[in-house]
């Protein structure tokens, strides 16, 4: 027996080594299967960091969900400054999700951190940090790679204006230096159908597309995370192979690693140290692939609490949509539960498009069958009864 292996079998109190490795924060540094779109990163920003300054770029990643962008532009940035760092060049790479920096405010905001980490949460104007931003960079001489991930939701929420204010940082105000390169990512193809036509100029023909995992690349995904995650001989082959087939239904390797976990977590609660494909199976009948964790946790809470008000009346009902009167009804139930002051009518109309348009609900006007037309609402393939319970335990330990 190897010596680290016996180590192992000591310390056996979990059939977890590291749990953490399987969290959605982390980045593994070898990526399998995505060794190619890591290539096309590196050739087209060779150019950024060898004449920082003469050239920037405009790239657009997309590919469905789970299919390793954000981990491969994060690597990407990691190499990319490592490289910079050798060459004596002054590289900074910001990864800003679009969804948790919801303004154009907040954007910007996190843009100056990165140059100035000193400077206040409060008290400019976005216009105001954008100046600040063109004259810290340049005179603080510094490419910046900024990678706007999730930007669907600054193009259906915000607007796309922020885009074009960045893209003007390169302007002929700073000499036509060129400091700063934008990375947009996401979900959706047709992306570029819902820009400007003076972005999508800048942009093409930059783009890296991500297509779904196979099933036998989600299995050596798996494979690499459980070598790092779990203690030897604690899962088999074939229970891994089980969890890259369910997942090689969407390709999403971000539910293949839940499956993972969570099936880890049942052999845990057993007492067992070894997963069986039973624990896999109850892992699949708790996790919903199509909605990712992170989007419903990013919520505030009272949103939280309409979604909630949702998934209750839909779980009651057993039907595919429910009525706004019904939910709003719930709704205040549940702010009496959580003793939360409930919005008013319009309010929760509001934050019901929000939710609709950043694709948590799904809202339709009613047809024939129901009194006059009303709109109803639906969590479109996600169990409402997973998402009612998920969302009742994170309410609590809010
Ligand atoms: N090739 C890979 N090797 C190892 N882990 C991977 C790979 N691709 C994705 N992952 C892991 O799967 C999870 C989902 O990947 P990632 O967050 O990059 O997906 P995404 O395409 O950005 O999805 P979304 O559109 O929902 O944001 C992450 O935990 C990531 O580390
Ligand atoms: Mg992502």
């Amino acid at each position: 027996m190897e010596a680290d292996t016996l180590e192992d079998e000591f310390q056996k109190t979990s059939i977890f080594k590291d749990e953490s490795k399987l969290s959605v924060f982390y980045v593994p540094e070898n990526l399998p299967h995505r060794e190619g779109e890591l290539h096309q990163f590196l050739n087209i920003f060779k150019p950024v960091v060898d004449s920082p300054g003469a050239i920037s770029r405009i790239v657009l990643i997309t590919g469905p969900v789970g299919t390793g962008k954000t981990a491969v532009t994060k690597r990407a940035g990691v190499l990319l400054c490592e490289a910079a760092k050798r060459k004596g060049v002054n590289l900074k790479y910001i990864h800003i999700n679009c969804r948790r920096e919801k303004t154009n405010f907040l954007i910007l905001l996190q843009l100056a951190r990165s140059i100035i980490p000193s400077i206040p949460n409060r008290g400019y104007s976005p216009a105001e940090l954008l100046n600040i931003i063109v004259k810290s960079i340049s005179e603080q001489d510094v490419s910046i790679i900024m990678v706007l991930d999730e930007i669907d939701y600054v193009i259906n929420t915000i607007g796309e204006e922020i885009i074009y204010d960045l893209t003007r940082i390169n302007d002929e105000k700073l000499n036509s230096k060129q400091p700063l390169s934008i990375i947009l990512v996401s979900k959706n193809d047709n992306i570029q159908l819902m820009l400007d036509e003076s972005i999508i100029s800048l942009i093409s023909p930059l783009k890296i597309k991500f297509h779904p995992y196979t099933s036998l690349q989600l299995e050596s995904i798996l494979e690499a995370r459980v070598k790092e995650a779990f203690y030897q001989s604690t899962i088999s082959h074939g229970v891994i192979s089980l969890i890259a087939d369910i997942a090689s239904e969407w390709g999403d390797a971000r539910y293949a690693l839940e499956l993972l976990w969570r099936a880890g977590k049942y052999a845990e609660e057993e007492g067992v140290f070894k997963i069986f494909p039973e624990h896999v199976r109850k892992a699949r009948a708790d996790t919903c692939p199509e909605i990712s964790k992170e989007l419903i946790l990013s919520l505030d809470r009272n949103d939280k609490l309409i979604l909630l008000a949702i998934t209750r009346s839909l779980a009651r009902s057993g039907m595919a949509y429910a009525q706004i009167g019904l939910i709003e009804k719930i709704y205040h139930l549940i702010c009496e539960e959580y003793r939360e002051k409930p919005r008013s009518h319009t309010q929760i109309w509001e934050r019901v498009r929000v939710l609709s348009r950043i694709g948590v609900i799904k809202t339709r006007i009613s047809g024939r069958g129901l009194r006059g037309k009303s709109t109803i609402i639906g969590v479109e393939d996600i169990p409402a009864k997973i998402l009612e319970k998920e969302l009742t335990e994170w309410l609590k330990n809010e």
